[in-house]
């Protein structure tokens, strides 16, 4: 027997801490290393080595996992598929093996894993191990959720407006159009007391035709603009809830852009509706100041209020589309009340418009 086989005990794991684990300053910088979880697994896949960052993001202490197949790190699909053996194979064939996915933890709660595998060979090309770089990608890959349903988000609320804005087109032209001929057919007719009974019910549906059309987008925001159409909004919650709205505009709404100004009227129209529902207001104050550079909204009544701390109830949307439509203009939104001291909603969106130069407006 020579002295180098002496040296080598029947532990599996022993060459390859021999070979990985005799230089101290290296061993102590990745026992140190918290955002990884480096350790080493020997050519069976038992793990050999353990550091802090394997120990925060697994869970396991060193003396509870050192000797144990790596295997106890996959869900059980991944097992039963052969996966973690899989990887040892690629690795050990290509030198490397990378691989994202879910990994388990101690406690049993699943993270989102980015894996690096890499096989480890003597001088002579002899296979002693693996390194694995374990990363803890979960924070990431909800970001990357969070924001694909912000997309999706915005995607549906600007596909409802089209579909709102096409639909109010229908009615108004197409159906708007045909009753008013039909009138005027019947106008032809002999004038008997049916005849103008008709003519009265078409008149009817003539205006809930234009009324259900208005609802969905009110043809003055397209014809005459934003504040035209929030003072149309204002005169028509007026009138049909005998409520007292005070509506202060300032500035130009030159800087709105066709989404913000959709977006801003949908934000009044649903505060107003939110006060006809739930405030029992007598009155509401709505200010809207425009600069070159942002657009400030504030819509306040002295209604019950509600406790905004308490977080939203299910099914209700009101508030948190209010927030989603303010945020894809890039702008900031808050609801201020308490219990008995009315309802107050601040919005600034801040407005890009841009000189002809292609340059931002100044302040
Ligand atoms: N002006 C207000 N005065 C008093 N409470 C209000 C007012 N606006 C909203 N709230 C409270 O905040 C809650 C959330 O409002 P939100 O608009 O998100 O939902 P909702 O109006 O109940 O339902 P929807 O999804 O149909 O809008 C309401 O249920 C109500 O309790
Ligand atoms: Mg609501």
């Amino acid at each position: 027997m020579t002295n180098a086989s002496a040296a080598v005990p029947d532990d599996p794991r022993a060459p390859l801490s021999s070979a990985l684990q005799n230089d101290a300053s290296f061993r102590l910088l990745v026992e140190a290393v918290e955002d990884y979880a480096i350790f080493l697994l020997d050519a069976h896949g038992n793990v050999a080595t353990w550091n802090s960052g394997a120990k925060r993001i697994k869970g396991y202490d060193a003396r509870e996992i050192v000797g144990r197949h790596f295997s106890v790190f996959y869900p059980p699909d991944d097992i039963a598929a052969g996966k973690p053996q899989n990887e040892l194979s690629i690795a050990a064939q290509a030198g490397r093996v990378e691989d994202e996915g879910w990994r388990v933890r101690k406690d049993a709660s699943r993270f989102w894993a980015n894996v690096v595998i890499t096989a480890l060979r003597d001088a002579r090309g002899n296979l002693l191990g693996f390194a694995k770089v374990t990363r803890d990608m979960t924070d990431r890959l909800r970001l990357t959720e969070l924001q694909h349903a912000r997309e999706l988000s915005a995607h549906v609320q600007s596909a409802l407006e089209n579909e709102r804005a096409s639909i109010a087109r229908e009615l108004h032209d197409d159906l708007g159009q045909q009753l008013a001929a039909l009138k005027m057919q019947l106008s032809t007719l002999d004038a008997g007391a049916q005849i103008a009974a008709m003519q009265t019910q078409i008149d009817t549906i003539i205006g809930s035709v234009r009324r259900i059309a208005a609802g969905l987008r009110p043809p003055v925001l397209d014809d005459l603009g934003l504040f035209a159409a929030i003072d149309w909004l204002v005169c028509d919650v007026r009138r049909r809830y005998d409520l007292t709205i005070q509506l202060h505009i300032e500035g130009e709404e030159g800087g709105i852009d066709t989404s913000a100004s959709t977006s801003v009227f949908r934000l009044v129209q649903e505060a107003l509706t939110n006060v006809v529902r739930h405030a029992q207001a007598s009155e509401v104050r709505i200010a809207i100041a425009c600069t070159r550079s942002r657009c400030t909204l504030t819509i306040e009544d002295d209604g019950c209020g509600a406790d905004v701390t308490r977080g939203r109830a299910a099914g209700t949307f009101g508030l948190l589309g209010m927030g989603e439509r303010v945020r894809q203009l890039g702008g900031v939104i808050e609801f201020r009340s308490a219990p008995g001291e009315g309802f107050r909603i601040l919005v600034e969106i801040p407005l890009t418009r841009r000189a002809d130069n292609g340059v931002p407006a100044s302040p």
